[in-house]
């Protein structure tokens, strides 16, 4: 049986995963700097970079301790090659390369979206040809894949990824980073109160900053008037605005671009209503929505995708760098 230790250190989780070619997991293990970078409200790229060196061997002792595993006995290494935070990613690139290195193993540099993307695979098998939604705090990207090995990205975000959008409007109403799921939880009560512009651009692609500088300006015009801004319908409205938008381009893409299967990806795609749009509107294909505890980022997913790295055998040399602006396309 062949078994894979996975790394992931993009931004800011460190996490280690040992898993199967059957897609069990052995174990998975996760330390979020989430508490630390809440601090300061977003994350502090050299804070993170000295937690994940911190962190980092003490989550791969532990991954192979819950796995009952020796590294011996695995068969490839995998760590997060790019996008991301690059002192970040160095710390999980040297941790691997070090195992690859010492114990003589091959070394797979996984794409962080990828990653996101195969986890569904937890659910069912991928059906090709496949659309990705991926809606995470650094992209948002509507991709298109010819088979496992063929990515292309036929819709992005001219400014602003939606996470990132969540997590600045959040802030702006006194909510703690992340804000993407505390804007989540507030909505469910809400109401739309506000009305705020849609995203209006052409083709496939998306836009965000329009939307958050508008949510930002009412706010400001709220507060100075001396009314009372009723946070709960402002997440309600922008929410609303923000992911009416990601449905309307993932359904004309599937117009112009027919696949068997839409699978959602990135920590976006834990939000319980896009997730209940999705489910309600697209109807002729089928839909995976990926396990809450693996939309955001995990080593599982490093994992999963890496299974395909594998397959194609697709491998990185010791001297490979990492690459922070990393196209899902290369
Ligand atoms: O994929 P991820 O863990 O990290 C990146 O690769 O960027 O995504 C993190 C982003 C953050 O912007 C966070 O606010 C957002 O995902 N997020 C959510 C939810 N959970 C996480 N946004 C909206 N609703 C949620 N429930
Ligand atoms: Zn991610």
């Amino acid at each position: 049986m062949k078994k894979i230790l996975a790394i992931e250190s993009s931004c800011d989780e460190t996490a280690c995963a040992i898993i199967d070619e059957d897609l069990n997991i052995l174990s998975s293990v996760v330390t979020s700097q989430i508490d630390v970078h809440a601090r300061f409200g977003g994350v502090i790229p050299e804070v993170a970079s000295r937690m994940h060196v911190e962190q980092i061997s003490t989550i791969i002792d532990e991954a192979l301790k819950q796995a009952d595993e020796k590294v011996e006995d695995i068969t490839a290494i995998a760590y997060t090659i790019g996008p991301g935070l690059i002192g970040s990613l160095h710390v999980g690139g040297i941790a691997a390369k070090t195992l690859a290195f010492f114990y003589d193993k091959p070394l797979i540099g996984v794409h962080h979206l990828k990653g996101h993307i195969f986890i569904n695979e937890l659910l069912a098998p991928l059906e090709y040809p496949l659309m990705a939604l991926v809606v995470s705090g650094g992209h948002t990207e509507l991709v298109y894949l010819e088979d496992d090995d063929h990515f292309r990205i036929i819709g992005t975000t001219l400014d602003d990824a939606v996470g990132e959008s969540y997590d600045k409007v959040a802030r702006v109403i006194g909510l703690e980073y992340p804000g993407g799921p505390k804007i989540d939880r507030l909505s469910k009560e809400g109401k739309m109160t506000y009305k705020l512009p849609t995203p209006k651009v052409e083709g496939l692609n998306f836009s965000f900053s329009g939307l958050k500088n508008a949510t930002l300006q009412l706010i400001k015009k709220i507060e100075n008037s001396g009314e009372e801004l009723n946070k709960v319908d402002l997440s309600y409205s922008f929410q609303e605005t923000a992911l009416r938008s990601l449905i309307t381009k993932t359904k004309k893409a599937l117009e112009e671009y027919p696949c068997k299967m839409l699978v959602l990806a990135g920590g976006v795609a834990a939000n319980s209503r896009l997730r209940e749009l999705v489910e309600s509107e697209i109807k002729d294909i089928k839909v995976i929505l990926p396990p809450l505890k693996y939309c955001t980022d995990n080593a599982t997913m490093i994992g999963v995708a890496a299974f395909h790295y594998l397959k194609h055998d697709k491998f990185v040399p010791l001297n490979a760098e990492s690459r922070p602006n990393m196209s899902i396309e290369d």
